[in-house]
């Protein structure tokens, strides 16, 4: 498996704050749209690989959507990296039943090193992240993924994404408005997880000068990079309130 003195190396300086793992962790159920579903969804787009896969995990937060490919797959092994000191801990707590089919290890995301494993890895997935790395950082990620992969290898994105127009900035806000208010009600019975996502102002394509840490692109752009990067089988397979999951296969030749 990786080596986490090699992965510890890198001074880790997200933008993300350790405020904001606090923050996340406590409201995700709430701010996340369709959040079981996109777990589901992307535990079932693994489905094909080897029995014994090895997938890799960038910024796993909790550690929720690793635990689901463990579970759902007994014999894959997981490797869990995030930044924050916060998110390590709880993904640790979480992974802990599945002993040495998962480790936890620290990493930039945007640093380059880590990308090169000493076996082959057979997923790459991340969720809600991605969009902390500029247009040239993502490029690179997806050229530096597909050189990571093993052949056939999948990489799964779910993420945020711009819309392209205003309008289309104004369905997402609405859209992802409705979803943590219904989510709000239907797990506390009150609106008070929405009031605390409207004042954080968590729902960046509603509020004029969104915060700088996040940079969403457009989909279609993403798409574009990730054939660029030589992944076959582009696909959008889902997508809700500026939220998308999407992403493609290296090819086996
Ligand atoms: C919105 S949370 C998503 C967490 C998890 N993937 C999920 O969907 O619940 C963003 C995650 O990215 C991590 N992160 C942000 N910037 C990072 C960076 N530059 N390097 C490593 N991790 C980073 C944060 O610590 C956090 O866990």
């Amino acid at each position: 498996m990786t080596n986490n003195k090699v992965l510890d190396m890198y001074e880790s300086k997200p933008e993300w704050s350790e405020d904001d793992s606090q923050y996340f962790a406590e409201f995700s159920q709430y701010f996340v749209p369709e959040r079981e579903l996109q777990i589901q969804l992307i535990c079932d787009l693994l489905s094909d690989l080897p029995s014994d896969a090895i997938v890799v995990e960038l910024c796993c937060g909790e550690g929720f959507l690793s635990r689901a490919i463990l579970a759902q797959y007994p014999n894959y092994r997981v490797i869990a990296l995030d930044g924050s000191p916060t998110m390590l801990e709880k993904a640790a707590s979480t992974l802990t039943e599945f002993g040495d089919r998962a480790e936890v290890g620290k990493f930039e995301v945007r640093a380059a090193m880590w990308r090169k494993f000493s076996m082959p890895i057979h997923g790459v997935l991340s969720s809600l992240a991605i969009h902390h790395l500029d247009t040239e950082q993502k490029q690179a990620l997806f050229r530096d993924i597909t050189l990571a992969l093993a052949p056939g290898g999948v990489f799964v994105i779910a993420d945020l994404v711009q819309p392209r127009n205003e309008v289309g900035v104004k369905v997402a806000a609405q859209q992802w408005d409705n979803a943590v208010r219904e989510r709000s009600l239907s797990r506390r019975r009150s609106l008070i997880a929405f009031e605390y996502f409207q004042r954080s102002n968590w729902n960046l394509y509603s509020v004029p000068n969104p915060d700088p840490v996040d940079k969403p692109s457009p989909l279609y752009d993403q798409l574009n990079w990730l054939e660029k990067a030589e992944f076959i089988d582009v696909d959008v397979y889902w997508m809700k309130a500026g939220h998308a999951i999407f992403g493609g296969r290296k090819s086996t030749s």
